[in-house]
């Protein structure tokens, strides 16, 4: 009996040893699929390089939308994408049929040339983040109003309870385990004719911990490990908030206005080329048009009446006939006052498209915040992105400067002082 129940302890360790071995295996393929962390990286780098030209939905841009682009392109889609995006221009010299047929389907608009620009991981990250793009632009592009959470705090929720999950699967097969070796021993004990001891959990967990400390301490550096990496991950994300849509007082859509009618941004958020503020138009700026436009259908009449109600225009008199009342929009976009950021300073000196920072509004049904705006998101972008050398006046001495060290080199906004605290922080 004494050695059935030995053997039985042996196939019961070898196995635990086969279980713990399936849920390592499965770890590590988790950590060499792409990671949250390199699609979120990914991310930062597509809005920095692609969004001016491509969105995640389906509307073409400069070049074509990008969902369900890995479905499209030659397979293995990671090799394909690489290698346009490194340096498409060399792909269709090589005689690639669908580098051929994409750029004749887009009119022989040849996309930039990223070799030297990115390096190899980056345009990886780039390509994991296209083909998992996060839920809310996915979702918008596809005309939903309703957009919920980010792929960040998604995946890492997701990533979360699969280790949950294996943590119980491990502590129900334990105590299953350890039921089976109980009354195995009880009855050999019963047999021999010794009595059986029953400890009880919390005795014989203790006097198990004292017979095996050198389990009980790799089982608590495990956890501490994971208690660490987790607990690290989560007070990153603290206040990060990409995809957060509050509601408004009238249901403004961006889809409508900027995408399907077309209006420049600016034409409504004047301030963004001249100062810090983008600002909110005031509603005398909608009424240049509402005046006359009063909706095509129920939904919008109903909107745009709360329109005429905040200026106290009565569409039936055509005049202004009740006391205006402001409406009051929900802000979305929030820096905290420790940091500086100015519009001017991106839009009419960098040139920059609104799009790198606030994605492809002309989409948007409801407004949304759409990059994390942590400082990590505001310095990367400076360390990337070069600047503007033509037509600056202000600059032309130090770009020179600047350039005569090397001139095939790209001078980046972080050389330029951009990753000074003082600029951001004063
Ligand atoms: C200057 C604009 C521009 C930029 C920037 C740009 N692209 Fe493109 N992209 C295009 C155009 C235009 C096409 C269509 C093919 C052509 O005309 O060469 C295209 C095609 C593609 C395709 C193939 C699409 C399909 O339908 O098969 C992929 C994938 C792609 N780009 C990814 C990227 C990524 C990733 C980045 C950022 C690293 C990027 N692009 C940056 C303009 C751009
Ligand atoms: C017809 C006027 C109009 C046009 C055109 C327009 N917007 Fe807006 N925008 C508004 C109004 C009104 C709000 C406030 C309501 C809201 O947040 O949805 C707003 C809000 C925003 C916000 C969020 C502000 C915050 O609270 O943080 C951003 C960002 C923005 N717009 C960007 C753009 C971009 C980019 C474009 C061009 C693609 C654009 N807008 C075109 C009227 C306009
Ligand atoms: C370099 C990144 C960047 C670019 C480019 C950019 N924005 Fe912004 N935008 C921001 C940030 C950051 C905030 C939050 C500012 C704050 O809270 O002080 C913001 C806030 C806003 C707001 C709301 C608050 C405000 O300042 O009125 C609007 C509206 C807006 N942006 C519109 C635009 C429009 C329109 C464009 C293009 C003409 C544009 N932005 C280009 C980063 C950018
Ligand atoms: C340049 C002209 C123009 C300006 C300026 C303008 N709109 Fe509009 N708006 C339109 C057009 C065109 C439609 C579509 C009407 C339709 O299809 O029935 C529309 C539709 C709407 C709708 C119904 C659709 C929706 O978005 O829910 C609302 C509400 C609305 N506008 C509010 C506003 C507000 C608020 C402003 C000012 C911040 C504004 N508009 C400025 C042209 C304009
Ligand atoms: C999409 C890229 C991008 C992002 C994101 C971005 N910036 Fe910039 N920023 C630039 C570029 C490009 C310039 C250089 C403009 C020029 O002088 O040509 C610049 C310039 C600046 C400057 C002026 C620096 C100087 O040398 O005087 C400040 C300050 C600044 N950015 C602050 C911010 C802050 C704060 C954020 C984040 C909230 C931010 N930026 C996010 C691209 C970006
Ligand atoms: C390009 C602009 C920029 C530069 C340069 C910059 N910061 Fe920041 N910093 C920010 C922004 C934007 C935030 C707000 C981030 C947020 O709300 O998550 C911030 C936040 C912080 C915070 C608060 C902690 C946090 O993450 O919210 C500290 C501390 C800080 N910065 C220190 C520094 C120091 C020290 C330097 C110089 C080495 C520096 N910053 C350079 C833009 C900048």
């Amino acid at each position: 009996m004494n050695k059935l129940i030995t053997k039985l302890q042996k196939s019961l360790a070898a196995f635990l040893a086969f279980v713990f071995a399936l849920v390592f295996t499965t770890i590590t393929y988790a950590a060499d699929a792409p990671s949250a962390a390199n699609i979120a990286e990914g991310g930062k780098l597509f809005h920095a390089n692609c969004a001016t030209c491509h969105s995640l939905g389906s509307n073409k841009v400069t070049g074509p939308g990008l969902q369900g682009v890995t479905d499209r392109v030659p397979a293995p889609y990671q090799d394909w994408m690489f290698k346009w995006i490194k340096n498409n221009a060399a792909l269709r010299k090589s005689g690639d049929a669908y580098a051929n047929k994409v750029y004749a389907d887009n009119n022989g608009v040849a996309m930039t040339v990223f070799d030297g620009t990115l390096t190899d991981d980056q345009i990886k990250n780039i390509i994991a983040y296209v083909a998992n793009p996060p839920k809310e632009v996915a979702q918008t592009t596809g005309g939903e109003t309703s957009t919920t959470g980010s792929a960040k705090t998604e995946s890492g929720v997701s990533d979360k309870w699969i280790v949950l999950l294996i943590i119980g699967v491990l502590l129900i097969i334990i105590t299953v385990l350890r039921t089976v070796r109980k009354s195995l021993l009880t009855v050999a004990n019963e047999k021999k004719g010794i009595p059986t001891v029953d400890m009880g959990f919390w005795k014989g967990t203790i006097h198990w911990i004292k017979t095996h400390k050198v389990h009980f301490a790799v089982i608590n550096i495990f956890l501490f490990a994971c208690f660490v990496t987790y607990g690290w991950e989560y007070l990153w994300g603290i206040d990060v908030t990409p995809g957060y849509h509050p509601s408004q007082p009238i249901n403004f859509r961006h889809d409508v206005h900027a995408g399907q009618n077309g209006i420049a941004c600016i034409y409504c958020h004047s301030g963004a080329e001249k100062g810090k503020v983008a600002g909110i138009p005031t509603l005398n700026v909608c009424m240049n048009c509402h005046k006359g436009i009063q909706g095509s259908n129920p939904d919008f009449q109903k909107e745009i009446a709360k329109v005429y109600d905040a200026v106290g225009w009565d569409p039936q008199k055509a005049a202004y006939t009740k006391a205006p009342h402001p409406v009051k929009w929900n802000r979305v976009h929030v820096l905290p006052d420790f940091a500086y950021f100015n519009h001017s300073q991106h839009v009419s000196v960098g040139k920059l498209d609104c799009k790198n920072c606030h994605g492809d509004v002309a989409s948007f049904t409801t407004d949304q915040q759409f990059a994390p705006l942590t400082m990590g998101w505001c310095i990367d972008c400076h360390r990337q992105t070069p600047v503007q050398m033509q037509g600056n006046g202000y600059y032309t001495k130090l770009h020179e400067a600047l350039m005569k060290q090397d001139t095939s080199r790209k001078v980046t906004e972080a050389e330029m002082g951009g990753l000074e605290c003082g600029k951001c922080h004063y």
